[in-house]
């Protein structure tokens, strides 16, 4: 059966990125591994600027229609000043929400050949396999009342609403409970429960689901604790499940670990494993339009797409491996480039990636 695979560029490096990405899918339509339609709509700002929203309708209705979805990046600083109701990353929370995408997968996989790549000791980061679910679709994110209202005295005080429904919570730890029991069967919740008490029921939730994981080991960290833990011994997590903003946050964080935030894919999935495939570093406006973004963490999260979305586990194999290969090879993007290796630009790592996924 043909599978429908929408690409959705956005702004910034999103078009170099996702250029890449469709070579790769593209070579294994030609190779008739891959059987695949794949087309392409507009997002972010492109929309805005274009169409006069940052998720026009049409977009909205290709993403519902396909098996699945990959997205380069939205937002940048052309935008900052335009009406929050049409900022790019407003079209990107819609479209998580419209397709019920409510757990987040991002994994950060510390590749040997980048161990040196990482700000932190190689000791540290070396075999580094992390995965971190963050609950994508509710949070202070989405939470009503928002905004920026004007108090009696003439104050401005802007708002927002953290809350979590308790079939929220289960929903997501299930996930988390679920990849966890695949790997090393660990699992560390991450809150703010001395404080918060979205937390304090998170916490009760995460507690009540782990009943049904006996072979599953269940702790809890508080977010800032968790923040430091992972930079002075990330190799003591497995799986994290955490909020969507403190996902958001500890995911960057994570990503510097494995040497680049360039290297970083992600998987949203609703119920039935339908995704939304993004990498996780932003639309870089410092270097966008330059074709010197790494296009790994979109290639790696096309990999991504084909296994949990497509059914295809092993073309998602030989991406990641064809990656390995890449690497192996000694290419490099500027953000991962050392001096013993060859410095190559958006294309040609995209290129090498290819070259090594029909070589073998
Ligand atoms: C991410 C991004 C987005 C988020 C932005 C662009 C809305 O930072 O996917 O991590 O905060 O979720
Ligand atoms: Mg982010």
């Amino acid at each position: 059966m043909t599978s429908r695979i929408l690409l959705l560029p956005g702004d910034g490096i999103g078009p170099e990125i996702i250029a890449q990405a469709r070579k790769v899918l593209d070579a294994l339509c030609s190779q008739g591994a891959l059987d695949a339609r794949i087309d392409e709509a507009s997002i972010g700002g492109d929309a805005t600027d274009r169409f006069g929203t940052p998720l026009p309708d049409e977009t909205l209705e290709s993403a519902k229609a396909a098996d699945a979805i990959l997205l380069g990046a939205v937002g940048g600083p052309q935008w900052d000043g335009v009406e929050r109701s049409l900022r790019p990353e407003r079209g990107l929370l819609r479209l998580r929400s419209e397709l019920g995408v409510f757990a987040n997968l991002r994994p950060a996989i510390a590749y040997p050949q980048l161990v040196g790549s990482s700000t932190l000791k190689p000791e540290v980061i070396r075999g580094l396999d992390l995965l971190i679910v963050r609950e994508l679709t509710g949070g202070i994110y989405f939470g009503d009342p928002r905004g920026i209202r004007t108090l009696d005295d003439g104050r401005r005080q802007g708002f927002n609403t953290l809350v979590y429904a308790e079939d929220e919570i289960e929903r997501v730890c299930r996930v988390a409970f679920e990849s966890a029991r695949r790997r090393s069967k660990r699992l560390c919740s991450v809150d703010k429960a001395n404080v918060l008490e979205v937390s304090e029921l998170w916490r009760d939730v995460a507690e009540t689901v782990a009943k049904d994981y006996p072979d599953v080991f269940l702790s809890h960290l508080y977010v800032d604790n968790a923040a430091m833990q992972l930079v002075r011994d990330p190799k003591q997590f497995d799986v994290i499940v955490t909020t969507n903003m403190f996902g958001d946050i500890l995911s960057d964080l994570a990503s510097m670990l494995t040497g680049s935030i360039g290297m970083l894919p992600s998987a949203s999935l609703d119920a039935k494993a339908k995704g939304l495939y993004e990498p996780i570093h932003g639309t870089a406006p410092d270097i966008a339009g330059q074709g010197v973004a790494n296009p790994l963490a979109t290639i790696l999260s096309a990999a991504m797409m084909l296994r949990h979305s497509l059914g295809l586990p092993d073309l998602s194999d030989r991406i990641e491996a064809a990656v390995g290969r890449a690497l192996d090879r000694g290419f490099r993007t500027p953000d991962i480039h050392s001096p013993e290796t060859t410095l190559v630009d958006t294309v040609q790592m995209g290129d090498a990636v290819v070259d090594a996924l029909t070589s073998n």
